[in-house]
Order: structure tokens, then C-alpha cells, then sequence
């Protein structure tokens, strides 16, 4: 009988030796030329070594003017190529397999780090956080031609420098969700309008890396259940893109929702949150699953790969709090995680950087990690705060994404 620990192996050939994998976390560990620093090495070398059989990397911009965060790393070919294979190399140790994120952030790029955003149409963010932002420009259809083709060029770099495979990151708010979802992509031509073109530049986005890669190199991808507001992409159209990215080949789906407006990813307690969408899914599609946000005992991850809800557990903040939460499941030595709200003390203050507490406090812990520091189990804020006060600098008060 299939368990946590059975291996996978994906259309591609790739076998993914157990059932457990490391979400997305940007890490916010590139130096200033946008390169992994030793830290982000050495932090991939603990999760390796955790037991984790699938880690992917925070997300890593494919366009060097085209930045989402303080700290992002960048891949682009002009740059020395050496700390990637380095990072590669550590995060492969252990059997374990790396998959590089590969994200762009159109508007959803502060204006701390962007002055002139570009999106699939001129339509502003909205809601709370849309101060911090500064109002997009559409793109060109030669822009759309040159991103695509960054897209490929990134994976194929990725490939150069060891990585396991890749993952597009079409969930969350970024660029090409915002291409899928009709609230954000206004356009008239061949990439807007019909579902079938607002998936257009991501299945040209995933064609074109077939083809540079070739057929055994994996491509996954992340995308949202739905956007959950009513004029965005619907749980309907995520169907409809996931079964065409299926049909086209993909090696593995990696379910999430929402977006930084509407953070629905990033609950706490609330059990696992996509489980029923992935078993919806699942009986139409051949291509293995991955279901993220949520996890957080022992019991919920074994009952879902045992009842073959879902292929893969997804991990992202479990595994800052305990990096080797497989190994001691396995040792019996894990049943559960929590995940603590943060507080100043102040409901006023709370509500105005809540969320930025919550994405700093598990930044400060992945520095802790590389550093060998203990985690620190906490429901202060300050901390937090401090910590990103001290490496962004003032800005880092500014809100990065929609809603944070
Ligand atoms: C600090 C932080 C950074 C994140 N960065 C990314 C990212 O770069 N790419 C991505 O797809 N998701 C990112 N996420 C979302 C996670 O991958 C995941 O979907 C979410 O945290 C829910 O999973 P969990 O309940 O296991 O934490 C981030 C989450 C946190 C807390």
C-alpha cells in the first residue's frame, strides 16, 4: 500500500523519493547582485538533509528589471552561474531533488523596488495595500514575446546549473495569474479575452521550455484552485487550465489559492485547505498532485497520501518551524505543528503590518536555520519587525505584495 514514504516517479522518469515536499518560501537570501549568498546554501543543505524528497526553491525572477521582493535571487544569463550550482549541489544531497521556481511579478512589485510595474492590462492593485504599489502599465505583445522567452531562458538555465527541474509560478497574484484572471487582463488581443487566451502565454511559456529542456527535464507548475473573488479566475477555469496543461505534458500540478489581497494559502489551524478541489481534480488528470497550505499533523499528511487525495503533501511554514519534520515522522518523533499567530500587542498596529509580520517571521527563522540557531517559538512580533527593519531598511515597512 501506497504510504508518506513510498517514491514517485513522474511521467519524466524523475523519482521523488518520498511524498513530502517543500513549498515555495521566498527566502529573501540573494546578495545584492541577486545571487544565492552562503546562507541560502547552507539552509538548503539542512532541509536536504531533513528528508524532504522534493524542495523548491522560493520564488526567482526570470527578468532582472522585473523584481517582487527585497532579497530575490535573479537568474539571467550575463550573470556568473557558479552560486547556482552551488545551491543546486547542496540541495541535492541525500537524494533529494531541487526544482527552481520561476516567477514574474508584474504589478504585484512594490514601489520601493518598482517605479514603472508592467501587467497583462493598465488595471491598478486594489484593496488595502495598493498605496504601496505603483500603477501598471499594459504590455506590449513584443514585451509579452520577450517574457515568454525569459520564461524559457531561466529553465534552461536552471538545467545548466544542476537543478532538478522547474516549477512556473502561476498562482498568487503574480504576473501570469494575473494574465489568468479576467478582473486584471482587460486585453484585446490573442492574450486576453477567452480562457483560451488568458492561458496562452503560459502554455507558450511551458511549450517553449519543452521544448529548450527536452522531454526527461521536470516541469511543474503552481496555480490557484481559484482567486477567490468573484470577477477573478474561477475554480471552474482552474480546471479547465489544469487539464489542458495535463493534456500538454506538465510532470507535476501543485494546487494553491488566492492571492496576497485575499490570502486564502495561509490560514492557521484550519486543516488542509485545497484537499477537496485536489480530489476533484484528481479523478481527471493524470498528473500527479501536490496540495499545499494547511498540513499540519501527522495524521492529516498520512491520511491524504493513504486515501490518495492528493500524490504530494506541501510544506512551507512546517518545514521553518521543524526542517526535518520528515525524518521525524518517520522516527515517530513528529504528530503535529503549530503555527502561531504574531503580535505587537497592539489590535491597531497588528492590523496595519499583521501579514508583513507573518512573511519577516519566517524569513528571520530560515536566517536562523542556515545560521544553526534554534527556531524561535514565539507569538511576539517584535522580533520579526526588528529583523526586517535592520536588513531592508525602512522600507521594509512598506508592504511587498497585495495584502500582506
Ligand atoms: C515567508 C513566505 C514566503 C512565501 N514565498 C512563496 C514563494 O516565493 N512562492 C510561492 O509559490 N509561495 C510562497 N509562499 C506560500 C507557500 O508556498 C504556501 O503556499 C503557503 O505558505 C501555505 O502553505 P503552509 O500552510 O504549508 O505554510 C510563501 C509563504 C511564506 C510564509
Amino acid at each position: 500500500m501506497t504510504n508518506i514514504f513510498t517514491p514517485l516517479t513522474l511521467k519524466n522518469g524523475t523519482t521523488i523519493k518520498n511524498r513530502f515536499v517543500k513549498a515555495a518560501l521566498s527566502e529573501t537570501l540573494g546578495n545584492k547582485q541577486y545571487q544565492p549568498t552562503d546562507e541560502l546554501i547552507a539552509l538548503y543543505q539542512k532541509w536536504a538533509q531533513g528528508g524532504t524528497g522534493l524542495l523548491i526553491t522560493g520564488n526567482v525572477m526570470v527578468d532582472l528589471n522585473a523584481r517582487g521582493e527585497f532579497g530575490n535571487i535573479v537568474v539571467d544569463r550575463n550573470q556568473d552561474l557558479t552560486l547556482l550550482k552551488k545551491w543546486s549541489q547542496a540541495a541535492t544531497a541525500n537524494d533529494t531533488k531541487i526544482f527552481m521556481q520561476l516567477n514574474h511579478p508584474g504589478k504585484q512589485s512594490p514601489k520601493t523596488i518598482s517605479k514603472y510595474p508592467v501587467a497583462p492590462s493598465a488595471v491598478p492593485m486594489s484593496g488595502s495595500n495598493a498605496f504601496a504599489f505603483n500603477s501598471p502599465r499594459a504590455l506590449e505583445h513584443s514585451e509579452i514575446k520577450q517574457i515568454i522567452n525569459k520564461f524559457i531562458e531561466a529553465a534552461a538555465i536552471a538545467k545548466e546549473t544542476g537543478f532538478s527541474g522547474v516549477e512556473i509560478h502561476a498562482a498568487h497574484g503574480y504576473l501570469l495569474n494575473q494574465f489568468l484572471s479576467p478582473h486584471d487582463n482587460r486585453r484585446n488581443d490573442e492574450y486576453g479575452g477567452s480562457l483560451e487566451n488568458r492561458m496562452r502565454i503560459l502554455t507558450e511559456i511551458y511549450t517553449g521550455i519543452r521544448q529548450k529542456v527536452g522531454s526527461e527535464f521536470p516541469i511543474a507548475l503552481k496555480i490557484n484552485s481559484s482567486d477567490f473573488r468573484p470577477d477573478g479566475f474561477s475554480e471552474k477555469d482552474s480546471l479547465t487550465v489544469i487539464q489542458k496543461m495535463d493534456q500538454l505534458g506538465i510532470d507535476l500540478i501543485e494546487i494553491s489559492g488566492g492571492n496576497y489581497e485575499n490570502p486564502k494559502m495561509q490560514g492557521i489551524g484550519k486543516g488542509a485547505f485545497f484537499i477537496d478541489y485536489a480530489k476533484k481534480i484528481k479523478q481527471t488528470i493524470s498528473t500527479p498532485i501536490i496540495v499545499t497550505g494547511g498540513f499540519n499533523t501527522a495524521n492529516g499528511m498520512e491520511k491524504a497520501i493513504n486515501n490518495n487525495e492528493t500524490d504530494f503533501i506541501g510544506l512551507a511554514r512546517p518545514l521553518v518551524m521543524i526542517p526535518d519534520l520528515p525524518n521525524q515522522l518517520k522516527w515517530g518523533n513528529f504528530t503535529s505543528v503549530r503555527l502561531h499567530h504574531l503580535t505587537t500587542g497592539s489590535k491597531k498596529l497588528d492590523k496595519k503590518v499583521g501579514s508583513l509580520i507573518g512573511l519577516s517571521f519566517y524569513q528571520q527563522q530560515m536566517l536562523r536555520i542556515a545560521e544553526n540557531k534554534k527556531i524561535q517559538n514565539t507569538t511576539n512580533a517584535w522580533g520579526a519587525l526588528l529583523f526586517s527593519l535592520k536588513h531592508q531598511g525602512i522600507s521594509a515597512l512598506m508592504p511587498q505584495r497585495d495584502k500582506e
